[in-house]
């Protein structure tokens, strides 16, 4: 390890109290909570009401996150905001998030890595503590998919949800933090998963919404094969890369897309699915808040204990995908 290392000090998240079953999407589309079950592991996901936006849920988790590492708004060099669902075009939803918490120091920008912005995100703020150019960083993953989910096309909106989970990450001189970091992307794969309107391409106008292009469209099978193969290989890179075996991970805490997703790429690495955690039959697939809230789950239930080995795992549009593996 380099003298200055990154690791994560406070984590926190937030959900939308309001909550979408799969009894309830039974009445919306046509499908069944069998089905839902059986191909993805979701019982039910969190959903946003009217008036609530993406920045409500960010910097809730992110005080729950300040709060546990003990820092104070004004100390944060930097806040990056990992989100495909801002609140605006313009500006960055990070900033409305620094303007709520005040945190007047912070350069704010947002990280539109989609699923591994959370994973993209740990790994530029590793390299802006260990450059020696900021000392603490916010990172929040939050997500309102449900704003651009079709709740007529049942091959997406059973999967989605909404939420946000934070993290305060900062320099130490400890043995502890980010060990190993690796992020790659296919943009030859960008449309097995992307939302076609309101950008340059095709601006919003009365046509884009007639035609649905501001709604995501998943080739989902397709997806699904390359995610399996992808998160297993980049995480055999981060492993290789600590010369570590799969089960030397005390937590793998994978990116919660899809439940046989997870037990595939868990089968494939060899790794003890005791090890191996998933809250996806509560919360859906939300995107990059799923490893930020997964990882503060585990954090408050005493999951994870100091000098334990964490390995997290995302894929998502782009397409992108990420391993980093971090000693808590
Ligand atoms: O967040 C990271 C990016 N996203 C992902 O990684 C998602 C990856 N993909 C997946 O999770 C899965 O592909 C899905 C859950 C989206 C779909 O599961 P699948 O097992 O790949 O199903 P499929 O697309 O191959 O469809 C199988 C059948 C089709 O019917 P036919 O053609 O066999 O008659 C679909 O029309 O299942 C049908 N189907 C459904 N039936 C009931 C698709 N969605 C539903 C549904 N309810 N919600």
């Amino acid at each position: 390890m380099s003298p200055l290392n990154a690791a994560i000090i406070g984590t926190g998240h937030a959900l939308p109290e309001n909550v979408l079953t799969n009894d309830q999407l039974e009445k919306m589309v046509d499908t069944s909570d069998e089905w839902i079950v059986t191909r993805t592991g979701i019982r039910q996901r969190h959903i946003a009401g009217p008036g609530e936006y993406t920045s409500l849920f960010a910097t809730a988790a992110a005080r729950r996150a300040l709060d546990m590492a003990g820092v104070d708004p004004a100390e944060l060099d930097m806040i990056i905001c990992a989100t495909v669902c801002p609140d605006m075009m313009l500006p960055a939803t990070a900033c409305f998030i620094q303007s709520a918490l005040g945190a007047k120091r912070a350069a704010a920008y947002d990280m539109a890595a989609a699923c591994s912005g959370f994973l993209y995100g740990l790994t530029v703020a590793e390299g802006v503590i260990k450059s020696g150019r900021c000392r603490t960083v916010l990172l929040v993953g939050a997500e309102l998919l449900s704003r651009y989910v079709d709740y007529t096309d049942r091959s997406t909106c059973v999967i989605f949800g909404d939420g946000a989970g934070a993290a305060v990450i900062r320099a130490t001189e400890e043995p502890k933090g980010i060990l190993a970091a690796r992020i790659r992307s296919d943009g030859d794969l960008a449309d097995y998963l992307y939302t076609p309107g309101g950008g340059t391409r095709y601006p919003a106008s009365e046509e884009t919404v007639k035609k649905r292009l501001h709604y995501i469209k998943m080739r989902g099978n397709e997806l699904f094969k390359v995610a399996v193969r992808n998160l297993t290989q980049i995480s055999r890179e981060a492993l290789d890369d600590l010369k570590m075996a799969p089960n030397d991970v005390d937590l793998f805490l994978p990116h919660q897309a899809n439940q046989r997703i997870t037990e595939a790429v868990t089968a494939r690495l060899g790794i003890d699915p005791a090890r191996v955690y998933s809250n996806i039959d509560r919360i859906g697939n939300t995107s990059s808040a799923s490893i930020p809230i997964g990882l503060d789950e585990c954090v408050r239930a005493g999951r994870v204990r100091p000098g334990d080995t964490i390995m997290m795992a995302s894929f998502g549009a782009g397409v992108t995908y990420g391993a980093v593996i971090m000693r808590w």
